[in-house]
């Protein structure tokens, strides 16, 4: 099983300048829980922004540059040497832009937390209604400073 885990806000921003524009204790902890015991597979950038909460995952960050070392994570030059690395289930695809355009077609599930608000940002997520048109479950939340919503999509079989 492959999941695409995003958080975006009404205008599909993910992040800012290498990190996520925001700071939300409740999707933070949803993101963690959701991922654990997973494998985690994310882009270069997402790597180091997410490092100091990496002890006891599996993460496979991606780069073009094979000579690359992690310090808790094994490299990966390609989304397929990716998955190949991953030994945990299911594999978490966690961004950035690229890699969710990237591993869309080939994902099982979607957990997208949508952000009632706008962010500035410089990172979008992807259109994705297309390829994941049927939502199977949504959890509204209003933590006091934001409405979320943790939405779960599937493909039409
Ligand atoms: N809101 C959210 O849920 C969420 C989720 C994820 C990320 N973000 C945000 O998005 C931003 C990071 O995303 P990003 O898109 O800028 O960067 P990124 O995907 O994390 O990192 C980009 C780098 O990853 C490597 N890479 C990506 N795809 C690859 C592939 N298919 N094959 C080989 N290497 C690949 C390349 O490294 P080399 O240059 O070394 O080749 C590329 O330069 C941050 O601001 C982060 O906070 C937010």
């Amino acid at each position: 099983m492959i999941n695409l885990i995003v958080a975006c806000d009404l205008n599909r921003v993910i992040g800012k300048n290498g990190k996520l524009p925001w700071s939300i204790k409740e999707d933070w902890d949803y993101f963690m829980e959701k991922t654990s015991g997973g494998s985690m597979v994310m882009g270069k950038t997402c790597y180091y922004e997410f490092e100091p909460y990496a002890d006891g995952r599996e993460l496979i960050v991606l780069t073009h540059n094979v000579s690359s070392k992690f310090a808790k994570a094994q490299a990966a030059n390609s989304l397929g040497h990716a998955l190949s690395l991953a030994t945990h289930s299911p594999i978490w695809i966690c961004g950035g832009e690229k890699l969710y355009e990237e591993s869309m077609p080939i994902a099982d599930r979607l957990y997208l937390t949508k952000i009632n608000h706008s962010f500035e940002g410089d990172v979008y997520f992807p259109d994705w209604e297309k390829t994941f048109p049927r939502m199977v479950s949504c959890t509204k939340l209003d933590t006091g400073k934001y409405n979320l919503e943790f939405m779960v999509f599937e493909k039409n079989t």
